[in-house]
Order: C-alpha cells, then sequence, then structure tokens
C-alpha cells in the first residue's frame, strides 16, 4: 500500500480529488485443479504512476472521457485508481482493447447510463449472435480488482426488450482479444444481457466475481448468462457466487482448455456446452473443458450439453438454428451437489425441436464423445419426477463414449432414473436408464 499523488491538475474535468491507498493485487489459489498454463504473474507497476479517475460525481453526467484519459496516462506499466466512495457513469461506449501492461483498481462503483437508445446504436458489435457490449476489452497483462462494482442499470432493457425482443442489450464485460491478464474481486450488478461475454482470449483468469441481479417488474431479466466463452483457450473461472437467470457459464463456438472451478450457481440454466450447432456452414468445436466443484441450486439443469440438430428448428423467433457441424470432445464435470435443480445432467442433439423423431431422422452432423460425469450429489426438482437426467445421442454415429459414475442424485421421491437414448447403458453408473421420454429444457 502506498499513498499517491492524483494527477488531477492533468484532467479536462477535474471534480474531486482525493489521495487514496492502492489495492493490494489479489492472490489467484486455484483449487481443485491448477490451469495447463500458469497464470499470468507480472512484476509489479510503478508506483509513482497512479492515475485516479475523476467523476463528475452526480450520478449522470458522462464520465467517460476521463476514464480514457486515465487508462491512456497510466497505460504501459502504471496504475488506475476508480477512488473508493465514488459513482462513475458510462454513457459512451468505449474501446480498451489498447490496454497493455496496466492494473486498474475499481474500488467505487460504474454505472452505465439508461439511455437505450444511445447504447443501441453505438454499443460494440461482436460477431457472434447479435451480441454487443457497453465496452470492448481487450489488450495483454491486464488485471483489473479492487472489490468495486460495475452495475448494467438492467431494468430498463429487461423492459425494453419485453415490448421488442429484437431490442440489442449489451453485454456487461465484452471481451475481444485479451491475453494473459485477471479480473477479480469485482461486484457485477443487473447486466442487460450476459454478465461477460469472453472472445479471442487466451490465459485468462475470472476469480472471486460476485454476480447478482434480477427484475424488480414483471418482465424477466433473460439471457444473464455469467460468462459465454468463444473463440478462447486457457480460460479460467474460479471462486465465484452467481446469481441469475441463464447459464451460469456456457461454452460457445470454439472454447478450448477451460476450467471452472469452485462456483456457487443459483437460478441458472447450469454449466452448458453450446448451444452448438446452429449455423449450417460452420464447424463448432469445444474440447478439454474441466468443470469441477460447483453447487447448483434452483436451476434448470447441473451439467448440459445442447446441440441444434440436422434440421433447421426454431426455439423461439430471435433463437433459430440447426445443421450446423462440428465436435464436442473431453469435457468433464466432477464434484457437482445439485439442489432442487430440474435435470442434474442433460445432453441434447434435438436443442431447439421439439419433434424427437425428426432429431433422429436428420442426427446433428455435431458429433459428441469422451464425455465424463463423475461425483454428482443431491436432489432433483419434480419437474421431470421420476427422472434425474436425460442422455439423449440423436445416433449413436454421432454421440457415444458417454460416461457417468458415482451418480448419487435422487428426485423428490426417491427415484434416480434417466432418459436414455442410443446410450451405452453399462456406462451410465448411478442412473437407471428408461425409454420414459418427458422432455428437455
Ligand atoms: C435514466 O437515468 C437518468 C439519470 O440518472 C434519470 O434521471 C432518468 O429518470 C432515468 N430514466 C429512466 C427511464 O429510468
Ligand atoms: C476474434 O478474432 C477474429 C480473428 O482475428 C476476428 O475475425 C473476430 O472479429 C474477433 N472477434 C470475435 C468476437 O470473434
Ligand atoms: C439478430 O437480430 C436480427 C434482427 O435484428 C434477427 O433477425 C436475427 O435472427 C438475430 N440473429 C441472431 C443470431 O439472433
Ligand atoms: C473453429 O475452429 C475450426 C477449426 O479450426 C474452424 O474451422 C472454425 O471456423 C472455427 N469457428 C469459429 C466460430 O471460430
Ligand atoms: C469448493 O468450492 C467451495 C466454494 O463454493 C470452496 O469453499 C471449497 O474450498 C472448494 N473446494 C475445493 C477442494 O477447492
Ligand atoms: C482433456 O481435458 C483435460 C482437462 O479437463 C486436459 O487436462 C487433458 O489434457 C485433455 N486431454 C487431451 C488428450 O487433450
Ligand atoms: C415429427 O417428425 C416425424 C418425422 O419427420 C413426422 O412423421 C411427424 O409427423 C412429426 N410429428 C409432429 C407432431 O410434427
Amino acid at each position: 500500500m502506498k499513498l499517491i499523488v492524483p494527477i488531477a491538475a492533468l484532467l479536462p474535468v477535474a471534480v474531486r480529488v482525493f489521495a487514496q491507498e492502492i489495492s493490494q493485487r489479489p492472490t489467484l489459489t486455484p483449487s481443485p485443479y491448477s490451469p495447463r498454463v500458469p497464470f499470468p504473474n507480472p512484476p509489479p507497476r510503478d508506483n509513482d504512476r497512479v492515475c485516479v479517475v475523476m467523476t463528475h460525481g452526480d450520478g449522470i453526467t458522462d464520465d467517460s472521457l476521463n476514464i480514457l484519459f486515465a487508462f491512456h496516462q497510466c497505460n504501459d506499466g502504471g496504475h488506475v485508481l476508480f477512488a473508493r466512495g465514488e459513482t462513475y457513469t458510462i454513457g459512451t461506449a468505449m474501446d480498451w482493447s489498447f490496454l497493455n501492461h496496466i492494473d486498474i483498481d475499481i474500488q467505487g462503483r460504474i454505472q452505465f447510463s439508461n439511455d437505450t437508445a444511445y447504447w443501441q446504436a453505438n454499443s460494440y458489435p461482436f460477431v457472434f449472435q447479435n451480441v454487443t457490449s457497453f465496452f470492448k476489452l481487450g489488450g495483454e497483462d491486464v488485471w483489473i480488482y479492487g472489490g468495486g462494482t460495475l452495475d448494467g442499470n438492467g431494468q430498463i432493457w429487461y423492459d425494453t426488450y419485453a415490448a421488442e425482443i429484437y431490442t440489442l442489450r449489451p453485454v456487461l464485460v465484452g471481451i475481444d482479444g485479451l491475453k494473459d491478464s485477471v479480473l477479480s474481486d469485482l461486484v457485477l450488478r443487473n447486466s442487460p444481457q450476459y454478465y461477460h461475454f469472453v472472445a479471442n482470449a487466451s490465459n485468462v483468469v475470472f476469480n472471486n466475481i460476485d454476480i447478482a441481479g434480477g427484475s424488480t417488474s414483471k418482465n424477466t431479466a433473460k439471457n444473464t448468462d455469467g460468462w459465454d466463452t468463444y473463440r478462447s483457450e486457457d480460460v479460467t473461472i474460479m471462486n465465484s457466487v452467481i446469481n441469475n437467470g441463464d447459464d451460469c457459464v456456457s461454452f460457445k463456438p470454439n472454447s478450448t482448455n477451460i476450467l471452472v472451478q469452485s462456483l456457487s450457481c443459483t437460478g441458472s440454466h447450469g454449466i452448458s456446452v453450446g448451444s452448438l450447432g446452429q449455423y449450417p456452414l460452420a464447424f463448432d468445436i469445444v474440447s478439454s473443458i474441466m468443470v469441477s466443484n460447483i453447487s447448483m441450486c434452483h436451476a434448470s439443469d447441473g451439467a448440459r450439453i445442447k446441440v441444434w440438430p440436422g434440421v433447421a428448428s426454431t426455439m423461439s423467433p430471435d433463437l433459430q438454428g440447426g445443421g450446423g457441424s462440428g465436435a464436442v470432445f473431453n469435457i468433464t464435470y466432477e464434484d457437482m451437489t445439485i439442489n432442487d435443480v430440474d435435470y442434474a445432467i442433460e445432453i441434447t442433439q434435438c436443442y431447439g425441436q421439439k419433434n424427437l423423431t425428426l432429431c433422429q431422422q436428420y442426427p446433428s452432423p455435431l458429433t459428441i464423445e469422451d464425455i465424463h460425469f463423475r461425483r454428482f450429489k443431491g436432489t432433483t426438482s419434480s419437474k421431470y419426477e421420476p427422472l434425474v437426467a436425460a442422455f439423449a445421442c440423436s445416433s449413436d454415429k454421432v454421440c457415444g463414449d458417454i460416461y457417468a459414475e458415482d451418480i448419487d442424485v435422487r428426485s423428490p421421491k426417491g427415484k434416480k432414473e434417466a432418459y436414455c437414448l442410443n446410450q451405452e447403458v453399462v456406462n451410465l453408473q448411478g442412473v437407471q436408464c428408461t425409454a420414459n421420454y418427458k422432455g428437455f429444457n
């Protein structure tokens, strides 16, 4: 810790100035697993280079220029401080992909403006689905921590989306091309859509992230995934608490070597591979994923693999697909405790299609193999009673090598049945396979 001198004199809009202490860098303790690539461990930054971000502090006036100014001034070896007790307003989309060798210490609160028209016209578009974000974070050797809050002002978006499903709701933390970086000790609230979209990332760690938010109106907070990874490798997500309404973590196309461990997820759609195979000309790969030590409460699923069928299908007007190929392999889910979850495990190659016969007639060209589930315990919800899981391959030619062991999960009535389609039943230990189909989530 060190007292620092603000650079207020240089700032275009200096309002208030405090000398304040900067946070210690967080310690990263991976457990139960260590990642394949060691966590980033850069030398400390120059403690004489601290840029305190100035704020208008009225909760309305845009502080974006002050933020960009501080990032540029202290990039390449310094610290940026969002001061404790201050609120910063962001009303402008910012490109933060120039960041390099920098520690960003967020102790205060950063709130995104509620100008839905502005954000829809100006937020950063990603080349995946219709994802956009408030800012685009990239660069190398970027550490963001400090215990502060990013608030996405989600309510206005949940209400706007309910009236118009093509509303482009920004992701709270949009990442494109981030390397050797760490986000830790952050509080994320009320994201309009996903909390994190992690694209083109390698060796990035998310540690001790506290996610929560929900709607206070009758309109639900939809698609509020905790993390979606895309075209990324060597990403670790750990030691975090997530209260949301969609996937806790989701592995989108070309996610490999991802470690997800020691999370507590509540209210989610589980930890999901996919959905994949949505686009006919694409080849999606998800491989070498380890998910370990997860508590999953009040959720639709625990462990999930969702793949579109080989035939065009419609989930909802803004979610359609099918026919895409690719491969899912070497996926492990272990030590999952479930409580009030509809399916502890769900594998489907019939995502977005209600007609199971059609899925078997047109099997997905996206293969699933070398999948392991072990040491699950707990109780499901009554939704699919007596089923606790569903293992559904559209054909054994495109999907196999699926193993379950040590599955000690019961339905509320004490059953442990699983819907099995095209499975090597002997490999699924701890559940009783039946042909009793009760649907997919
Ligand atoms: C948007 O935010 C401004 C500034 O905080 C506030 O005055 C206004 O009432 C908000 N508008 C809506 C629709 O919530
Ligand atoms: C990721 O990198 C690729 C290749 O450089 C680029 O085309 C794409 O726009 C980047 N972003 C996303 C979200 O894929
Ligand atoms: C993106 O939004 C447009 C309408 O703005 C919609 O037609 C299209 O289906 C959406 N694409 C995806 C992948 O959701
Ligand atoms: C995923 O990787 C495969 C193999 O390298 C490539 O063919 C495909 O275009 C990639 N897809 C995306 C979305 O990047
Ligand atoms: C499992 O996760 C919990 C937090 O959800 C943590 O307290 C515990 O230490 C973790 N166990 C291991 C072996 O890492
Ligand atoms: C399978 O994935 C695990 C991570 O769960 C990784 O350690 C291992 O190297 C992968 N195996 C292969 C053959 O890539
Ligand atoms: C489901 O698909 C099968 C095979 O194409 C078809 O014969 C059947 O009529 C479909 N069922 C419904 C309810 O659409």
